[in-house]
């Protein structure tokens, strides 16, 4: 028998894909978040009767996700994060329309037959390993879903009264409150797990170790973590064995702080900062960048390690980025800071369709009118992505290495990641000829620098001075020395797949072959000058 040992150990490892993945191998990913739901149809399904303001079923599935991975693939994305998977409630319509979201937790051991069977979702698990893409699935644990405060509680995993918190409806901002009360209301209300009592934590690890293993998922996203005692965490996403990222709802960064780290998860959703990029760069709005610079000093304070959380401009709570902001540069320019500082992106679908749905219901458009055209926002997310992918791909320690603020002002911030280096205008895309700014870079001078967005390449000037000016118009300018592009599939270089090797990380294919763009570089003393997508852009020689 001996000697087969290793060879089936050896086969195991073959066959078993990405699995358990840690905070380590999320860093290098973009995630891409999915309402299954809304996301598409299947063959002949009628088009025009998804309805969000009614609340109902538009009949996305887990066929449909793997069905139109490669529009997802071809934006760049390496993960996508999945709305939830197990059985919802299955009684009449609510005052709040159906469960169509997945967030009405009625039995989390069985999968929800509204999304597919069982193998539907593990040929989709399948085909994203097959692709090298990671799935994360939001996971409700805080509380199950009832229509009455007195529910009968036999059909939960947590089948008796003794297993919750008594009723008490949530007083926001008041952490015991918000951590042993029901949220919702007494129409569609959630019983509180009690998530102290020793049964219930022995539970739910063995619950989410067997859901890994079963599926084998490669994250969590925690529903509702904030309503939990931080110290619970350890002990469901010890046993789960994979990376955990959870929701904090609010801008406090003490809290959502608290919640990262041995003693809590690995990671949370980057809502402090959401604040900051909204009062950055919405229009109309503070469109004050200083508030950036702020909330990431503060940041780097308390959190253990930004470089996991997660980035994000839109999800099914919050209003559309265009609901709120329709100049299209302002959410150009905060997208490019999602992606090009420290953490993890994350774009909720129809982000890159320019949706502009209100808050809840209206967020949560059908993707499908959309077409899946790939238009200018769209664009952009795959160039952000390719950058970022390549850049995990060769340079992983770009990861880690912290972003700085080189400058902030009344009109843009300029930051520095490893080489590269972002000018961000909260301007919006009207020409504003007072608009500039200044920033000193680490580059040396003459140092050849590409703009990833348009391609035009320019030069550092002396002491590393950069200076960008908007007399045409308010665009993201993303700066790589030009040398260090070879082997990026951008901008004229060519794909080079070859100096993957070292991360297990960056998606290669040839969809990734992407932009090939004008180059320019102007020589000669001076002023050096050209144009962006419509800005004006010059570099002072002094
Ligand atoms: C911009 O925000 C910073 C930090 O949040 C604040 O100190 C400053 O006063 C604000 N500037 C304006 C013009 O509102
Ligand atoms: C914001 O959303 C509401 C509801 O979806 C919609 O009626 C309104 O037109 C939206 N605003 C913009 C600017 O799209």
């Amino acid at each position: 028998m001996m000697p087969f040992l290793p060879l089936l150990a050896c086969i195991f490892q073959l066959t078993s894909t990405a699995f358990g993945a840690t905070a380590e191998q999320w860093r290098g990913r973009s995630i891409y978040q999915i309402l299954t739901d809304r996301f598409a149809l299947p063959a002949g399904a009628d088009p025009t009767t998804c309805d969000t303001g009614a609340q109902t079923w538009c009949g996305g599935t887990w066929n449909t996700i793997r069905e139109n991975l490669d529009y997802i693939q071809d934006a760049g994305f390496t993960a996508i994060w999945i709305s939830p998977v197990n059985q919802n409630y299955q009684g009449p319509r609510t005052a709040y329309g159906d469960p169509y979201h997945g967030y009405w937790m009625a039995d989390i051991t069985k999968l929800n037959d509204r999304f597919g069977k069982a193998e539907d979702l593990k040929a989709l698990i399948d085909e994203l390993h097959r692709r090298d893409m990671y799935i994360m699935v939001d996971i409700v644990v805080n509380n199950v879903m009832a229509t009455s405060t007195e529910p009968d509680y036999s059909s939960y995993l947590f089948n008796d009264a003794a297993f919750y918190h008594n009723y008490c409806p949530v007083k926001y901002g008041n952490p015991d409150s918000e951590r042993n009360c029901w949220m919702g209301d007494t129409r569609v209300t959630l019983p509180d797990v009690d998530t102290s009592n020793p049964s219930v934590i022995r539970a739910y690890g063995e619950w989410a170790k067997a859901f890994v293993e079963q599926w084998g998922v490669d994250g969590f996203r925690i529903d509702a973590a904030k309503h939990v005692e931080p110290d619970f965490w350890p002990k469901f996403c010890g046993p789960a064995g994979v990376f955990c990222i959870g929701e904090v709802y609010g801008d406090d960064v003490d809290l959502a702080a608290s919640f990262q780290g041995p003693k809590a998860l690995d990671s949370v959703l980057n809502y402090p900062m959401y604040g900051a990029l909204q009062k950055a760069f919405m229009i109309p709005g503070s469109q004050n960048a200083s508030a950036l610079e702020e909330v990431l000093g503060e940041e780097r304070r308390k959190f253990k390690d930004l470089t996991v959380l997660g980035n994000f401009l839109e999800n099914q709570d919050l209003p559309r980025w265009h609901n709120s902001s329709v100049d299209p540069q302002s959410l150009y320019n905060a997208m490019a800071w999602t992606f090009m500082t420290d953490g993890i992106p994350i774009v909720y679908y129809g982000q890159e369709q320019g949706f502009s749905g209100i808050a809840d219901p209206h967020n949560r458009e059908p993707l499908w009118p959309s077409k899946y055209e790939k238009g200018a926002s769209y664009r952009l997310i795959q160039q952000l992505n390719q950058l970022r992918n390549f850049l995990v791909r060769t340079t992983p320690e770009w990861l880690v290495d912290p972003v700085k603020v080189l400058s902030v002002n009344e009109f843009a911030i300029v930051i520095q990641k490893g080489y590269v280096v972002s000018v961000l205008t909260t301007i919006g895309s009207p020409p504003n000829g007072k608009a500039t700014i200044n920033a000193k870079t680490s580059f040396k001078p003459s140092t050849a620098m590409t703009d990833i967005i348009t391609c035009h390449q320019w030069v550092i000037g002396a002491s590393g001075l950069i200076q960008v000016e908007y007399s045409k118009g308010g665009v993201p300018i993303i700066l790589v020395p030009s040398p260090d592009l070879a082997g990026s599939g951008m901008c004229g270089e060519s794909l080079n797949v070859q100096r993957g090797g070292r991360v297990k990380g960056g998606l290669v294919s040839e969809s990734e072959s992407g932009v090939r763009g004008m180059r320019e570089k102007r020589g000669g003393r001076g002023r050096w000058m050209g144009w962006g997508l419509g800005a004006f852009v010059g570099w002072a020689l002094m």
